[in-house]
């Protein structure tokens, strides 16, 4: 089937929930107990599990597009380093020197060809390897071959750099992102404009990435924002491994009706609405006037996420107006997602911590959470042998 067929599809799919009152369910109700979300063991299981085992999108190929270009920042404990070499390659590394373990690059994006440690001031190029040891001959005999930045294995695919944690050789980043891949890739999204990013704290990690997977909450916890763009609970998922995409009905989605069926593929983001989740923190939106990318990064316990919210528009912004409307949508956006989902969220994690209810319930409506929360299941536990299905 090809791309405009399926999105056809997805259209009927959504306007006969629309027309019936009916949305996209789970055969039954999930419970996942409370201490999922409030356990330091359970947590830790799932940085190592999952976090520091899987594929994470850690950058945009358009926050750092110049050979040069870096980006340092820090994920579940372990400080990494993104560099852009001369030949425009991808790399990552641990960002910790390898005399005596200090961070070598400050978090944040810049554009260096070489790395200079604070400490001593070994140095190191943008390709890993050490090419300086401050006072050798007083040092001592080092072979600095054996020094350079411990690498991380990484691939940019689709606009999107991912690096994985683990200490595995071979890790094949194509098929971790399954049938999403193409999904991400028709945007073009290394082709985009970079218009900024916010940074938001919120509860635990499953917590603020369960408010991407539904729309159940959006009358309630959105009246005067999301709600008046996009129906509340009509959903319909898709799942490509463990990643999934989301539609939704906007208001709008009547004016469908003014084209053939074979047209309706082309309602994507004015009628049908998607979200598209990179398993396990990454949620994108395309829509709604510039493109929003949320990077959930779990906290140092069970209890926090620092979000990055990433903003971007198809195309550069040809005048202040232009600016001015980006930097609108994206303060909008901002305050949405921390006023009414990530507050919220941090009020859940009380309502959790206070062990009043032993679990959470996910009804049949919620079905993208009830799979998510599977495969976070599948991961960490390893009497699951297979993989959950939508
Ligand atoms: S710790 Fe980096 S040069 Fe000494
Ligand atoms: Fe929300």
């Amino acid at each position: 089937m090809d791309r405009k067929e399926e999105y056809n599809k997805i259209a009927e799919k959504i306007v006969s929930h629309v027309e019936n009152g009916t949305t996209d369910q789970a055969p039954e109700i999930l419970k996942v107990p409370t201490s999922d979300y409030t356990s330091h063991e359970r947590w830790s299981s799932e940085m190592k599990d999952i976090f520091q085992n899987l594929p994470l999108m850690l950058a945009l190929s358009i926050e750092m597009p110049n050979p040069g270009d870096y980006k340092a920042m820090e994920v579940t404990g372990i400080p990494v380093l993104i560099t852009r070499d001369k030949s425009n390659k991808v790399n990552a590394f641990r960002n910790v020197c390898t005399h005596r373990g200090a961070i070598v690059a400050q978090e944040g994006i810049g554009n260096r060809s070489r790395f200079s440690c604070p400490y001593h001031g070994w140095t190191y190029s943008n390709s890993g390897d050490l090419i300086g040891v401050t006072d050798k001959p007083k040092f001592g005999d080092i072979d600095n071959k054996c020094f350079g930045l411990e690498k991380l294995q990484c691939k940019e695919l689709a606009g999107l750099i991912f690096v994985s944690l683990s200490k595995e050789d071979n890790v094949d980043f194509e098929n971790f992102l399954d049938g999403m891949l193409p999904e991400m890739e028709y945007f073009n999204l290394e082709n985009w404009y970079y218009h900024g990013f916010k940074v938001i704290d919120g509860a635990n990690w499953k917590i603020a990435f369960d408010g991407y997977l539904e729309g159940y909450h959006f009358t309630t916890a959105h009246k005067d924002t999301i709600a008046t763009m996009t129906m509340n609970d009509i959903m319909d998922f898709t799942s490509f491994g463990p990643h999934l995409r989301i539609a939704f009905a906007s208001t709008n989605i009547a004016e469908i009706h003014d084209l053939p069926k074979d047209e309706w593929w082309k309602k994507e983001g004015c009628g049908v609405d998607f979200v598209r989740t990179l398993f396990p923190n990454i949620a994108v939106s395309l829509g709604l006037g510039i493109g929003q990318i949320a990077q959930i990064l779990p906290g140092k316990n069970p209890y926090t996420n620092t979000t990055i919210l990433h903003y971007l528009a198809p195309q550069k912004p040809k005048n202040q107006k232009e600016v001015d409307e980006l930097d609108y949508n994206m303060n909008f956006l901002r305050d949405v997602v921390n006023n009414e989902d990530y507050l919220l969220g941090i009020e859940i994690q009380k309502g959790l911590n206070s062990n009043s209810n032993n679990s959470v319930l996910f009804g049949r409506n919620e079905r993208g959470n009830q799979f998510f929360h599977k495969y976070v299941d599948y991961y960490v536990d390893d009497s699951i042998k297979k993989p959950p299905k939508l």
